[in-house]
């Protein structure tokens, strides 16, 4: 069965490590995820996105997440990515979620918590982890666009008072990273990391994951980030596999010709996120 995010992220503030949130987008996502959690014996976060529940219907999302939850036999928590309202996140509840992220981030910092608590309170209420969000982070994901001129930083003062009035499960808070490519190398602002992770019980997420290079991914997680979110990363190593294999034989029509070995681009990269953020053999 599906887990939430409190059968493992206590542990992983506790020991040093972070668990990846890697975003599902098709079958093959799911079970690229799930094969390499499988072998490193990792926890693991579905990130489903309102674009890819969109693109893979609810009912899907939550069926394939259960099943690879059960088949794999490992603490799998499938996540509501970036939720916008209260409705989508009881609708996803509803369906067998059993994580939510509210991202009301783009709201004032009184009416974020005050709708991130409407959030937890329903969500606690039936064991579902909930993750909150502050701060902007900029670049592209699915519904969400922000310029790099509007992202703004988390205030610490205010993310430690958003968690102590809203008492999520896990803190998102914008500290430099970009959902999407990096156009140069990201500025992490490890000392806000540091100083909200260490006033707060839950752990510090990381949005944007991809692409940051892996030492400033070491220094997040020992300053206090417990969960990693990665998209873009396994879109660009499973579409370039694609695009090669399709322009040299341009008589593949076959679609597991090329959607299996993306799959396998997909392992290979969440088997490396995982051994980077610690969580082998967490499982
Ligand atoms: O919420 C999802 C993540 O923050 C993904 O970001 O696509 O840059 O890895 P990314
Ligand atoms: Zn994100």
């Amino acid at each position: 069965a599906l887990v939430s995010m409190n059968a493992f992220l206590p542990q992983a503030k506790k020991e040093g490590f972070a668990v990846g949130q890697f975003n599902i987008n098709n079958l093959e996502y799911v079970q690229a995820i799930v094969a390499a959690g499988k072998e490193l014996n990792s926890p693991l976060i579905f990130g489903a996105s309102e674009g890819a529940i969109r693109y893979m219907g609810l009912k899907n999302v939550v069926a394939l997440s259960k099943i690879a939850a059960e088949e794999s036999g490992l603490p799998i928590a499938l996540h509501l990515d970036h939720g916008s309202s209260f409705e989508v996140v009881m609708q996803c509840i509803r369906e067998g979620f059993s994580s939510v992220m509210f991202d009301g981030s783009h709201y004032p910092l009184e009416e974020n918590i005050r709708l991130t608590q409407k959030v937890v309170e329903a969500a606690h209420a039936i064991g579902v982890s909930v993750e909150g969000e502050l701060g902007t982070i900029g670049g592209v994901e699915d519904d969400l666009d922000v310029a790099d001129e509007d992202a703004t930083l988390a205030n610490a003062k205010d993310a430690i008072r958003f968690w102590q009035e809203t008492q999520v499960d896990a803190m998102a808070i914008a500290v430099g990273t970009a959902h999407g490519i990096y156009k140069g190398e990201p500025k992490i602002r490890f000392d806000i990391i540091e100083e909200v992770a260490n006033a707060i019980d839950a752990p510090i997420v990381l949005h944007g994951g991809s692409g940051v290079p892996d030492e400033a991914i070491r220094k997040s997680i020992t300053r206090g980030v417990g969960k990693i979110n990665v998209n873009t990363e396994n879109q660009v190593t499973s579409t370039k596999l694609v695009r090669e294999l399709l322009t040299s034989n341009h008589e593949m029509i076959d679609p597991r010709k090329y959607l299996g070995p993306a799959r396998d681009a997909i392992k290979e990269t969440v088997k490396e996120k995982i051994r980077l953020f610690g969580s082998e053999g967490k499982a």
